[in-house]
């Protein structure tokens, strides 16, 4: 399908996986807006999404506060005319052991990554279900499939993740919009590098363009098909 002038928001879309998204759909011509908390990094990322020729616009909030996620959506909707694809990639990976992870950080990794998604799917799903159509990818990770040591926090949040996703696609498919549910494996970001995941050697880890390429081709399927899960591993690491 092509998706030339349609209008996504991708979340956490300054740097890693998201920027990477957002620059694959700019190449097929969609304008992109995109969410984070760093303004040098989003306005950088505009700057290259602009250069590709497509609109773009971004707005700073963190996804843990959902009356600022509601602000941050309704404007970059208002500034895009519109929208048809959220991609719901913001997030954090913290590790470390249960009995040494602070509750704090424990606590702010499930706020980060379940209640993030659950506030922007929240706050776009009104701009889909008046157009009649639309799709939400949600970034989750292999670590929600499966729990393992020093990553109590991450993994549940993203089996959480995994869950509210499947609720949402059981609900909303009925308005004809897509919810995609992604377990991606490690792949070279500041995420899994500065977290002693991988090397993130591009000659054998998945690069973030892997992933973008991914999304983009999921999202590109005709409007009948709908990939309602996914994973993606390095063949080899
Ligand atoms: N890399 C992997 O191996 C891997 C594997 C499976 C799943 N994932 C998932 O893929 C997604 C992207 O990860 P990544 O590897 O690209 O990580 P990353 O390089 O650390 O980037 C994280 C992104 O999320 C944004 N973000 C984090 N906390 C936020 C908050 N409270 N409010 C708003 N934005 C926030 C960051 O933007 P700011 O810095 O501007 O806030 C940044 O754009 C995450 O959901 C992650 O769990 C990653």
């Amino acid at each position: 399908m092509n998706i030339k002038g349609k209008n996504a928001i991708v979340t956490g879309g300054g740097r890693g996986l998201g920027k990477a998204v957002a620059l694959a759909l700019a190449n097929e011509g969609v304008n992109v807006a995109i969410t984070g908390r760093n303004e040098k990094n989003l306005k950088d990322t505009v700057e290259e999404i602009k250069n590709i020729g497509v609109n773009s616009a971004y707005a700073t909030f963190s996804v843990d506060d959902e009356a600022a996620v509601k602000k941050g959506i309704e404007s970059l909707a208002e500034q895009l005319g519109g929208v048809d694809i959220l991609v719901n990639n913001a997030g954090i990976g913290d590790f470390g052991s249960i009995e040494e992870m602070p509750s704090e950080t424990w606590e702010q990794v499930i706020k980060t990554n379940l209640f993030g998604v659950y506030y922007a799917a929240k706050a776009v799903y009104p701009f889909l279900k008046e157009k009649g159509e639309g799709d939400i990818v949600n970034v989750a990770s292999t670590a929600g499939l499966k729990g393992g040591g020093n990553m109590s926090a991450y993994a549940a949040s993203k089996a959480a993740v995994i869950s509210l996703s499947q609720s949402m696609m059981a609900e909303w498919r009925k308005q004809n919009i897509r919810v995609i549910t992604l377990t991606p494996s490690t792949i070279a970001s500041d995420m899994s590098i500065q977290g002693g995941l991988t090397d993130g050697n591009p000659e054998k880890v998945l690069q973030p363009e892997d992933f973008a390429e991914w999304v983009r081709d999921i999202l590109k399927m005709n409007r009948r098909a709908l990939i309602a899960n996914g994973s993606i591993f390095s063949t080899n690491p």
